[in-house]
């Protein structure tokens, strides 16, 4: 088996009590203990999507071209969108959706790809919380749960390019590393952050 990335290793080790925090918080857990309503669970899409939107709006602005990085392929506000629309919302109400103001900087490579980490990161976990999804409310990747779908038989595959990608951006070297280590903690503090935020948005019935 080849080692993994020094980069890797780091922001792995490095960020693991904020995902522990973020996997436990009121949304997370009620997911994994099966009692996530589906009302929350709709409020847990809108959250992603307030944050996704402004975020890819970011990740854009960089040239992934060097990483060997198809940025179009990994954003996935699309798939919330097919998720809230499947739940009942009409776009009118999804482009009204509040976005997260509070957003790691991104005004280089180095800090995008800890943005990207913690984003791709997410399609890890996401197997585990598609299958809770489809055992609490019968929702597939065709109809509710396309997020946490996401690259469906594709996963692994698009986490070892990302994996690879980062380890392109960092280089070997120290000062990079740091750089995107700490973009990747801010990413995991404002996505925390903004779930934590009272929401303004109304509920609407689940269709
Ligand atoms: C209920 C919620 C969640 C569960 C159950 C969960 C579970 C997991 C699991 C099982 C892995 C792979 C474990 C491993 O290789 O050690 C993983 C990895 C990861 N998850 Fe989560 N996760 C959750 C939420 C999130 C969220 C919301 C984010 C960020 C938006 C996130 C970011 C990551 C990252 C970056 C990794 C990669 C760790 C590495 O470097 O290998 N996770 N998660």
């Amino acid at each position: 088996m080849t080692e993994r990335p020094r980069i890797l290793v780091k922001l792995k080790a490095q960020t693991r009590p904020q995902h522990d925090s973020i996997e436990g918080n009121r949304f997370g857990k009620a997911m994994m203990d099966g009692t996530l309503s589906e009302a929350d669970y709709l409020l847990f899409l809108q959250k992603f999507y307030g944050f996704h939107v402004p975020l890819e709006r970011l990740l854009r602005r960089i040239n992934w071209s060097s990483a060997g990085i198809d940025i179009e392929q990994r954003c996935k506000a699309r798939l919330l969108e097919r998720d809230l629309l499947s739940l009942g919302m009409t776009q009118d109400e999804i482009a009204s959706l509040p976005e997260a103001s509070t957003l790691p900087s991104m005004s280089t490579i180095q800090e995008a790809a800890g943005v990207l980490y913690v984003m791709e990161g997410s399609t890890l976990g996401g197997q585990i919380q598609a299958r809770q999804v489809q055992k609490m409310y019968g929702r597939t990747a065709d109809n509710g749960a396309a997020y946490f779908s996401s690259y469906g038989a594709h996963v692994g595959a698009m986490w070892k390019s990302c994996c690879e990608a980062i380890a392109r951006i960092a280089d070997n070297n120290e000062e990079n590393e740091a750089v995107i280590i700490a973009s990747a903690q801010q990413t995991f503090q404002a996505l925390e952050h903004w779930l934590a935020v009272e929401s303004s948005i109304e509920s609407i019935e689940v269709m």
